[in-house]
Parts: C-alpha cells; sequence; structure tokens
C-alpha cells in the first residue's frame, strides 16, 4: 500500500523540552521504519500513514550545556531549523520567536505542530499557528500540546501564564497526570481534545536509565571510589543534589539568602552538590554570596571530598548533561530544587524530593510520590530537608508513567489524520 506522508512540525526550545520531545521524535522514527516493513502493524490501521518530521530549535537556550549535550545525550536528530533566538526579556524573546517562527510555518506549511511544556518557545509557537492561514482548504496546522493542563493558580510565575494560554490555543491536548483533566474540564476545555497519555519525560527516563548509570559523574565528583585492582564501584557516599534557578527565588538578595541559610544544617550532614543554571550563578556572584560555595568544579578530582562535609559549603558544579544528571539523581540521598521535571523525575526513581516553592503544577508527585513542598522559606527548608533525608517513602509512580507516552500520541496524532481526512 502507498504511504501517504503528513507533516509533523515539533518544537524545542529550552533545557526541560528536550527530555520531552525526544520519545515523541524517535517514536515517528520507529513508526516510519515499521512502514510496509511489519506483516503486522501495530494497529493494524495506520500502517499506510508517513510521518514527516521537521525539527525547529528556536534557540532560547543555546549553550553547549544548557543544550547541545543534551541532544547527544537523548540521541535527538540535528535540528532541521534552528532559529538562533536566544535570552532576552519575556516579551522581546516571546516576540523575536514568534516573527521567525512565522516565517519558517508559511514555509513548512506542516499539518501538525507539537509544542511541549511551558516555556516561553511553546507559547510564541503555539500562538502563532493559531492564527496564521496558509490560504487553500487547510488554513493552519493542527496544534497539539504535550503536557497540558498543569496548574500551580500562581500567575506571578510565567511558566503558568504560559501553560493556560498555549493549552486554549491548542487543538489536540495531551496530559500527564490527572490534575490536569480536572484543571482542563474546569476552564471549559471540550473533553474531546484532551488525551490522557502518561508523560513523555518519563519514557526519556525509563529509556535511558540504565545508560545514565555508566556515567563516571560520581568518581569525577569523589562521591563513589574505584577499586583500582578491578575498576568495581565501592559504596556512594551520601550526598544530595539541588538545582536553583526560578526567577522568584534567586532573583531578589532576602529570598535567595534565606533559601541558601535554610541549606546550611543539610550542607553540614552530607555533601550538597549544585549544577548550576546561568541565571543563578549571575546572582551568585552580583549578591556575593560566594561564601555558601566551594569553587566551581573543585576537587575534581573526588580526594577531598570530604572537606565539603566539614565546611558545611554547597558544592558548585557547571550544568550537566542529561545523563550525568540522572546519574546523581538516582544515587543522591536527597533532591533538594525548584524545577518542575524534577519533581517528577524523583517520584519516578523514588528519591526523596523538597521543593523550595509554595506550590507545585504537579500535585501527583506530592500525593502519590516522593515530593514535599517546603516553600521558600528558612524553617520551612530545614524541616522538609531533616524529614527527607530520614524518609523511607518510595512512593508510587503515577498511572500511565510507563515509558509508553510516545506511542499514545503518535496514536491520536494518526487517529486526527484520519479523521480530518489528510488522506
Ligand atoms: C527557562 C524556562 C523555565 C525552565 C528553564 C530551565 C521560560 C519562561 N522559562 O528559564 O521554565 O525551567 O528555562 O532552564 O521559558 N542563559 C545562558 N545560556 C543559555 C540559556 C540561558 O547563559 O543557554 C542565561 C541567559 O543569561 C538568560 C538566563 O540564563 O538571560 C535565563 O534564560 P531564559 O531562557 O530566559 O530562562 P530560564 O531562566 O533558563
Amino acid at each position: 500500500m502507498e504511504a501517504t506522508t503528513a507533516k509533523i512540525l515539533t518544537v524545542v526550545g529550552a533545557r526541560p523540552n528536550f527530555m520531552k520531545a525526544a520519545p515523541i521524535i524517535a517514536a515517528i522514527r520507529v513508526h516510519n521504519e515499521c512502514l510496509g516493513v511489519s506483516p503486522h502493524p501495530r494497529d493494524g490501521s495506520d500502517s499506510h500513514i508517513a510521518l514527516q518530521n521537521v525539527l525547529v530549535h528556536t534557540g532560547q537556550h543555546y549553550d553547549e550545556a544548557m543544550s547541545d549535550q543534551f541532544f547527544s545525550d537523548l540521541n535527538i536528530p540535528r535540528p532541521d531549523i534552528h532559529m538562533g533566538v536566544g535570552s532576552g526579556s519575556h516579551a522581546a524573546q516571546t516576540a523575536e520567536i514568534m516573527k521567525r517562527f512565522e516565517e519558517i510555518l508559511l514555509r513548512e506549511r506542516p499539518d501538525f505542530l507539537i509544542v511541549v511544556g511551558d516555556v516561553n518557545s511553546t507559547l510564541a509557537c503555539a500562538l502563532v499557528a493559531a492564527k496564521i492561514s496558509f490560504g487553500g482548504n487547510r488554513t493552519r496546522p493542527l496544534i497539539a500540546h504535550v503536557e497540558a493542563g498543569l496548574r500551580s493558580f500562581d500567575r506571578d510565575m510565567p511558566e503558568e501564564i504560559n501553560r493556560i494560554l498555549t493549552d486554549h490555543v491548542a487543538d489536540i491536548l495531551f496530559v500527564s497526570e490527572e490534575s490536569g483533566l480536572r484543571n482542563l474540564r474546569q476552564e471549559g476545555i471540550s473533553d474531546e481534545k484532551v488525551h490522557f497519555v502518561g508523560n513523555t519525560m518519563i519514557d526519556s527516563l525509563l529509556a535511558f536509565k540504565g545508560k545514565a548509570d555508566e556515567s563516571r559523574i560520581l568518581e569525577s565528583l569523589g562521591l563513589r571510589q574505584v577499586q583500582p585492582s578491578n575498576g568495581s564501584a565501592n559504596g556512594t557516599t551520601r550526598y544530595a543534589l539541588l538545582t536553583l534557578h526560578r526567577p522568584s527565588n534567586v532573583d531578589q538578595r532576602a529570598i535567595f539568602l534565606n533559601i541558601l541559610e535554610g541549606l546550611e544544617e543539610l550542607s553540614t550532614s552530607c555533601p550538597v552538590i549544585f549544577p548550576v543554571h546561568p541565571r543563578t550563578q549571575k546572582r551568585i556572584n552580583e549578591f556575593g554570596f560566594e561564601r555558601f560555595f566551594d569553587a566551581k568544579n573543585a576537587c575534581e578530582d573526588g580526594e577531598k571530598s570530604g572537606s565539603t562535609r566539614a565546611n558545611g559549603r554547597i558544592r558548585l558544579v557547571d550544568p550537566l548533561g542529561y545523563l550525568d544528571f540522572l546519574c546523581l539523581m538516582q544515587h543522591a540521598t536527597v533532591v533538594v530544587t525548584d524545577s518542575g521535571g524534577i519533581q517528577e523525575e524523583t517520584t519516578c526513581l523514588g528519591i526523596p524530593c523538597v521543593t523550595v516553592r509554595e506550590n507545585t503544577e504537579r500535585p501527583i508527585t506530592v500525593k502519590l510520590g516522593t515530593n514535599v513542598l517546603a516553600g521558600a522559606s528558612r524553617d520551612g527548608i530545614r524541616q522538609a530537608t531533616r524529614r527527607q533525608l530520614e524518609s523511607k517513602v518510595v512512593g508510587t509512580v503515577p498511572e500511565a508513567w510507563d515509558g509508553k507516552s510516545a506511542q499514545r500520541i503518535l496514536d491520536v496524532i494518526c487517529g486526527e489524520i484520519r479523521k480530518s481526512q489528510l488522506l
């Protein structure tokens, strides 16, 4: 049977997008490889739909450490189009992405646009697609939003604005946890548009967990010793892993200071490893907070890792790639973070997590998983880290966080193609 081709344009822009999009790109590749080859097509009905994927990188994140490393770690092909937008204020960055993306959309004329997550690139591209006109029968692509429906109910977060607006212009909404279904219904979004598919970021985690375990990051940070005789690894030191980058936590001196003071007790009880986001590094220098930290990448040979414990300072390291970070997460005693995705990853891994925020748009990680909300106060952080250090709770992995979410997404897209008679 001859294949009909539907064109999908997938957008990535910033670090947390890459692990969410990677499994979808991989599933498209597998789908096409199976075309006409398998004697038993997976569901017997979409075997004749070929999917052409055009991968667009807006360039919101552009450093080797914030972007390129993730492409190689996650086996993502080089983007077909790199927009090279870079940093800027919210308005400038969003506007620049919109201007450049409009030209791309008019040229590529895809049948579907896939956007993931909640970053500025997500909203900017969805908004352009919602108002574009190609002329003729198909005036615009169908917009699919992956990770729809999450709400922190805190409109001071730029990501919350991005989530709400993206969901309201999307045609197909892929939901990762039960709260997303409730939130979308409450906002009047029709059930017909909404599909509960699970979490594509967990697809990546499950696919790369084994490979991440081969990383040598624990040895290079002196958290695990290797027997020189046979190369086998000895026991891993107890350590905490820290990430902080949210403007609400690090952009104001008093708030950031409170958080660092809240972490002092933890850093005297075990080494705290802190892969530092560029925004946070800038603030540390600007506010003169160097006293809380060991020099960046100090004692890489691991010989002096005990000194971190003695002086109670947090150990800064450069931002890490996907595999090294996943390895550190898997072996940590506790993870302290203000990231969204890490709350989900630790829940899946059963590692205790302290979230330095008052709220979360991912409540399932608190309800079923290993996450606790500490707020950003000194005492809140102290109490939560103390509790989580002793925690034996491994939690439950939420429904459909099973490594098959990208496949469910493709099934829905193929269903839409048949429905809309693109064939
Ligand atoms: C963005 C996302 C946030 C996500 C985070 C993960 C939005 C609104 N926010 O925040 O949801 O959790 O990414 O990292 O989209 N910078 C570099 N190199 C880079 C990228 C950024 O040095 O490759 C610096 C720039 O100085 C920039 C600052 O980091 O001004 C912030 O980058 P930006 O993309 O604006 O937002 P993030 O804080 O990274």
